[in-house]
């Protein structure tokens, strides 16, 4: 079903700009009318300004006027599955009703949450 999406979102951490973490996140998003919007991690020397994968897409959809959200589809470089932070929930809770979240370990290997069940 997600498929596609994944697969965006496994490509998407290739642009991810992490020199301090070198923990890459790259995220898939789809919007209402079915666009998808990609976005990696940009961290900044002042880490509290990094901007997270998540809303890099979602403000991308946003500021190109598609302001509801179906799903997101989140992927790292790390091993395990990494759930989005209290802010990127907070964020994406406020352009979804009650969105699918989709966890990528690998392409094949994937857990889908709802939105509020990770709050
Ligand atoms: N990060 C994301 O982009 N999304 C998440 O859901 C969790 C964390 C980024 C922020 C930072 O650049 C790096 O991962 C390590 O925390």
């Amino acid at each position: 079903m997600y498929e596609d999406l994944i697969e965006k979102a496994l490509f998407a951490r290739k642009n991810s700009h992490s020199p301090y973490s070198k923990f890459k996140v790259g995220v898939a998003l789809l919007t209402k009318d079915n666009k998808v919007y990609t976005g990696a991690n940009v961290e900044c020397s002042s880490y509290s300004l990094t901007i997270c994968a998540e809303r890099v897409a979602a403000v991308k959809a946003i500021t190109d006027k598609h302001k509801v959200f179906k799903a997101v589809a989140i992927a790292s470089s790390g091993k395990e599955l990494i759930f989005p932070c209290g802010a990127c929930r907070q964020f994406l809770s406020e352009f979804s009703d009650n969105m699918d979240v989709i966890l990528i370990k690998s392409k094949n290997d994937y857990q889908i949450y709802k939105l509020q069940n990770l709050f």
